[in-house]
This record gives structure tokens, sequence and C-alpha cells, in this order.
């Protein structure tokens, strides 16, 4: 925590992180706790990333939020509810310690800035959320279990908290003290482990995850089913995929995971749909994919939106990458359209073309995104990162 002027100011980052058992439904929304456990892999904050400032002073006279440069209200009873958790917190851990150094009273100031397109399918909030807790609780001195108040954030954030790969336990509780994140394996576990996110469209999703896993919890007996039927043993069995590096057993369970999840988004009243046409031929092109191939290489999920999330091993990346260009050949030169980590060139056999590569549809990927799983949120030393000056304003447009 650094204090200038008295003002006290925290930046960290923190990923994004993508399930490949799905959490979709609540049990409790206020506490914001889930009708089955889920698991997800982090990805790598070279790529995607949210980074938050969070400051407080005795000046300030309100709590305020900037995301990505526009201030909007800092009173959102989500926004509030892990500011009183982690004050809450503090004060658990100060005590009476009257010389603590930072007054729980203090209004805050919050910047959190994305680098990629917010409400596009890319898990923002979770991000944003686990970056917030994080910064907070540095800025009060809180360490420990800090997933529980993600949670309260958005519930995919507290498996934004770990890197690697992470499970949401359900929790049996109703208070939600055993809803926690907690990891399985760090990032470093499978390092051949390759991702790569097709963007298709940017556009903010129609029905967003939490109003549309409400309807689904109150009309969808598939996702009742789903929960109670088939997802405790989906966690185990993928917990083991995991431990074991087993990709083909991990791809297909991963495939399935994520159509089952659309199937119940179908089955809600009325139903909602995430998938689009272009999300559909990538789903057919994977298992074109494959089917030529004799064997799981590429495994796609998506989650409340049509960008692909599709996992494979490293060196079955410079193919499919020729693959998805060939598919959906970008519109203009091409430029921008492979973003993240590099991928080299590969020469396609001409049967595997003809076998996988069907009626291509020009511009219909805006970019792809190559990137690996990663470690979870981090404190940035560096003063000249604060997205807040010494006053608590804006010190750079996003
Ligand atoms: C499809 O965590 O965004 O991405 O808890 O209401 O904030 P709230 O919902 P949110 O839902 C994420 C749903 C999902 C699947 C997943 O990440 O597990």
């Amino acid at each position: 925590m650094a204090a200038e002027r008295g003002t006290a100011r925290v930046t960290c980052t923190a990923p994004v992180n993508i399930a490949v058992i799905k959490y979709w439904g609540k049990r409790d929304t206020d506490l914001i706790l889930p009708i089955n456990s889920s698991l997800s892999v982090t990805l790598h904050q070279d790529q995607l990333r949210t980074t938050t400032t969070a400051a407080a002073c005795r000046d300030f006279t309100e709590d305020r939020l900037w995301l990505n440069g526009e201030e909007v209200d800092a009173g959102q009873p989500r926004l509030q509810a892990c500011l009183r958790e982690v004050r809450r917190l503090a004060r658990k851990r100060r005590g009476d310690d009257a010389a603590a150094p930072l007054s729980l009273s203090y209004k805050v100031h919050v910047a959190s800035e994305n680098n990629f397109p917010t409400a596009a399918g890319l898990a923002s909030s979770a991000a944003g959320y686990a970056c917030l807790v994080s910064a907070l609780a540095r800025l009060y001195g809180v360490e420990g279990e800090l997933s529980e108040v993600a949670r309260r954030g958005s519930g995919s954030a507290c498996r934004s908290m770990l890197g690697g790969f992470v499970q949401w336990h359900r929790g049996e509780r109703p208070d939600g003290k055993d809803s926690v994140a907690q990891q399985l394996a760090p990032e470093t576990h499978w390092p051949e482990l390759s991702v790569l996110v097709l963007v298709v469209s940017g556009e903010k999703k129609a029905v967003g995850s939490t109003a549309g896993m409400q309807t689904s919890v109150d009309t969808s007996p598939l996702l009742k089913y789903r929960a109670e039927m088939v997802v405790p043993e989906r966690m185990t069995r993928m917990a083991r995929c995991i431990q074991d590096r087993d990709f083909e057993a991990f791809g297909q369970l991963t495939m399935q995971d994520s159509n089952q999840f659309h199937a119940t988004c179908l089955d809600t009243f009325p139903p909602i749909f995430y998938l689009n046409d272009i999300s559909q031929r990538i789903i057919a092109l994977a298992h074109r994919f494959n089917a030529h191939h004799g064997r799981t290489k590429v495994a796609y999920t998506f989650d409340a939106g049509p960008n692909a999330v599709i996992f494979m091993l490293e060196d079955t990346v410079d193919e499919f990458v020729e693959v998805v260009r060939r598919s959906f050949p970008p519109n203009s030169n091409g430029d921008q359209f492979l973003r993240g980590r590099p991928v080299g060139t590969a020469v396609l056999p001409e049967e595997l073309v003809s076998a996988v590569v069907v009626d291509p549809v020009p511009g219909a990927i805006r970019y792809i995104l190559h990137t690996k799983p990663g470690p979870g949120p981090q404190l940035l030393d560096d003063p000249s990162q604060h997205l807040l000056g010494p006053d608590g304003l804006p010190c750079r447009s996003a």
C-alpha cells in the first residue's frame, strides 16, 4: 500500500477463467451460492486481464467507480457487498488496533480497465470482481481466503482468485462459508495445454448470465437434473483428466459439458440462445477436424456468448489455426487476425483441407487470440501503473 498526500493506492491485475464444467444457476441469489460445483482453467494475463486501482483517503466524500475510463454508479449492490466483506475481514483482523494504517470509514475510489471487450462473453465480470477484491484486500491488509468475497461480486469471479486449474465447491452451508474456490493444480502442471479464443462478435450479449441463469432455475427441468445427477460425477472425472493430463478425456468432457449447458439454455422458457450460426460452424469444424485425425485433438467450450474457447495441445496449434483461417478467411489483409502468443506457419495436407475445410465463411471470425493457462491475481508494485492519481482521480484514459 502506497500512501502519498494521504491517499493510499493499490493496483492489482486479475485473470479471466473459462469453465470446463459450467456454473449455471443459483440456490441463493443474494449470497451467490450455486446449484452445482464447477471447474475452470485460469487464462494467462499476458493476453487477457483486468487492472484495478483501489484508493482510500480521508478527503473522499463518496465511493466512486470508473470502468474503462467511464464513471459508473458505485452504489451497485454487488460492489458494495464486496467492499463490506473486505472491511469486515479487515476489522476482524485488526481487532481494536487503533494504530491501524487506514481507517475503514474512509470512502474508496476504484478504477478498472480490461484489455479486452467488456461483456463480449469473455468473462469480464469474473476478472473484474477478482481484481477488485484483490486490490481492496491489499489496501486494507487482508490476507487468506478471499474467493468467498469475490463470489459475492460474481459467481465465476471466485475461480479467478487462483491460477491454473480451479474448482468452485458448491458447498452445503446456507451461509456460504464452504462455497469457495480451490486450486486443483497450478498452471505449470500442464505446460503443453494451449488455448485459442475465437472472437466471433464483440457485441454485448443479449441476455446476461445473471438473469439468464435465474430463468433457467425457474423453468428448466433439465438444469435441475444436470445439477443433481450429472455434474457431481463430471467434477470427479474432470479432476482426474487434469491430474492425468489426459487430453482426449479432458477434451471430450469439456465439449459435452458446454453442450449440456447450452441445452439447458434451450430448455429454459422462454429459451435463451447464446450460440449463433458461426458458433455452430465452429463446433462442426472441431468435430470434422477430430474425426479426420481419428481422435480428440481440439475441444471447444462456449459461455454465455457466441465466442469459442478452444483447447488443444501445443503441437496442434499451428495446424488448427491454419484450418480456422481457411474456414473463416479474414476480411482485411489478415493484419491483427492472429493475436497473443506467436503461432507458426503450417502447410495443410490436401486430404485434410478437403475433409475439414468445407463452405468457408469470410469475415465471420474477427480475430483469434492465442493464450495458455496462467497464474492468479498479481500485485503491481510500480506506482506508475496506478489508474488513479494521488488526487484519487483517473490519471489516464482507457
Ligand atoms: C456461462 O458468474 O457471470 O460463464 O454469478 O450472476 O455473476 P453471476 O454469473 P456469472 O456466470 C457465469 C456463467 C458461465 C459459466 C461459468 O463461468 O461457469
